[in-house]
């Protein structure tokens, strides 16, 4: 029932019939109206906000999408690519969440619950680790999320993933000046610029699809690896319990340290949900998460879990660094933890997220000959997919005929260090089902035309 209630409203859309902005009956008065279950309603609602014909914004209502391009008839048909300049444009540069999902209202009434409730009252001056209420939330989630046994006082309140790099590079740093750090290669180029901004020496090591070449790491001689053991950026592997084993082996033998980048561990679709490298031994990892996936990247709010030895310094590291979230969102994000928001938000936005990766992946799987979907591997997590080219294509050329069709995306040697084959990294964050087809036809229009 709610496939066609869902088919009836899409249709609505694409004859006009219900405009951009066009407000919807709530779920409760459309169940009502039909006589069936509300569940019915929010089914079809999640389904066509996931494809972008609607937009859901708590305390608002749902609307059609005020998009024009969203509520547009269907992809042209069998992939064919329309010789008119681009009438859409598809920003598929990674790392970016759908921002117009936040959670908006939700946060308001955080943020005011925490203003106004004197039993909340956010203190004057910042603690430095942070409003301890969001270090003991913090630290209930890594516990029931994670795996990672902590308590409130072990975990340090920071800026991002980026903004615990740079103290955890600091104290490193202090200890043995240019002292290596292994990165991955390919790898975010961010965290080892703040590493090297640091005075660290990065050494790039290989990853494969079971993650980064623990035995390279060895040979390199480094006091320090930084990697994402949950989804490797960009080739989205998962790290294999044979090199989470050895790479904690090689750090209690060497007393190496593991910074351990939790990236995009909230959105796994497929398989079951993979624990944190710093569940299995705190004794040698730094853990580093953020909500820059899961809320809003410009929140600039994230936490450090410092193994025992390293928590003295790294707090003094962070607390010295000038920066630190403010205090009333410190607290509204405790606030919305423990009012349950948040995983209401994240499973939401799994299963938003999951529709997209579904329909990029069926689109490029119908213009098959030219991006060999078969091969698309670590697709299993995350906002992204990085898609292999055809032996010998030039990334940029393909760049940027994408670009001249409407289509930014970002070639994987923006990543490596040392070269791979082609590829290009496509987020599909913030690509709607519904333009899936229009963006597989036009990657296959730029490498056929090369
Ligand atoms: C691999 C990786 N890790 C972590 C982050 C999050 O960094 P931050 O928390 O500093 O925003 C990003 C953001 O793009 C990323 O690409």
């Amino acid at each position: 029932m709610h496939e066609r209630l869902t088919g009836a409203i899409r249709a609505a859309i694409a004859q006009g019939r219900l405009g951009p902005g066009h407000l919807l009956p709530s779920s409760r008065a459309l169940a009502t109206e039909l006589g069936c279950s509300r569940w019915v309603v929010n089914e079809a609602y999640v389904q066509l906000t996931a494809e972008g014909h609607l937009e859901t914004r708590q305390g608002s209502g749902t609307r059609v999408a005020a998009d024009p391009a969203v509520c547009a008839a269907a992809p042209p048909a069998g992939g064919a690519v329309d010789p008119e300049p681009p009438a859409w444009h598809a920003d598929l540069r990674p790392g970016a969440p759908d921002v117009h999902q936040f959670p908006a209202a939700a946060w308001l009434r955080c943020l005011h619950h925490v203003l106004t409730d004197p039993g909340w009252s956010p203190p004057v001056f910042a603690p430095p680790a942070g409003a301890p209420r969001l270090r003991q939330t913090v630290a209930a989630y890594l516990r029931r999320a994670r795996g990672i046994p902590v308590d409130g006082d072990d975990v340090v309140i920071t800026c991002g993933t980026s903004h615990g790099m740079a103290a955890v590079a600091r104290v490193l740093a202090s200890t043995a000046a240019e002292a290596g750090v292994a990165v991955e290669d390919p790898g975010w180029f961010r965290l080892r610029e703040v590493a090297a901004a640091a005075g660290l020496r990065p050494e790039p090591v290989a990853v494969d699809e079971h993650g980064i070449d623990v035995r390279a790491v060895g040979r390199a001689g480094v006091a320090a690896v930084v990697c994402a053991p949950a989804h490797q950026f960009p080739t989205g592997a998962l790290l294999s319990p044979e090199r989470r084993r050895a790479l904690l082996a090689w750090a209690s033998r060497t007393g190496g340290v593991i910074v351990e980048d939790d990236y995009d561990a909230e959105f796994r679709y497929d398989g079951r949900p993979v624990g944190a490298l710093a569940g299995l031994g705190r004794d040698h990892v730094v853990h580093l998460g953020s909500v820059s996936k899961t809320l809003h990247p410009g929140l600039r709010l994230g936490w450090l879990v410092p193994p025992p030895a390293l928590r003295g310094a790294l707090l003094a590291a962070v607390a010295t660094s000038g920066a630190g979230p403010g205090v009333p969102e410190q607290l509204a994000f405790a606030h919305f933890v423990e009012s349950g928001g948040y995983d209401r938000h994240l499973r939401r936005m799994r299963r938003t997220y999951r529709l997209r990766r579904d329909a990029l992946l069926h689109a490029l799987h119908d213009h098959g000959r030219a991006v060999r979907p078969d091969a698309v591997p670590g697709i299993a997590a995350g906002l992204h997919v990085t898609v292999p080219l055809p032996p010998g294509s030039d990334e940029h050329a393909v760049v940027g005929r994408l670009a001249g069709l409407g289509v930014t995306a970002i070639p994987l040697s923006r990543y490596t260090i040392r070269p791979r084959p082609p590829a290009l990294v496509l987020g599909f964050g913030r690509l709607s089902p519904s333009r899936a087809g229009w963006v597989a036809g036009r990657l296959a229009a730029a490498l056929t035309d090369g």
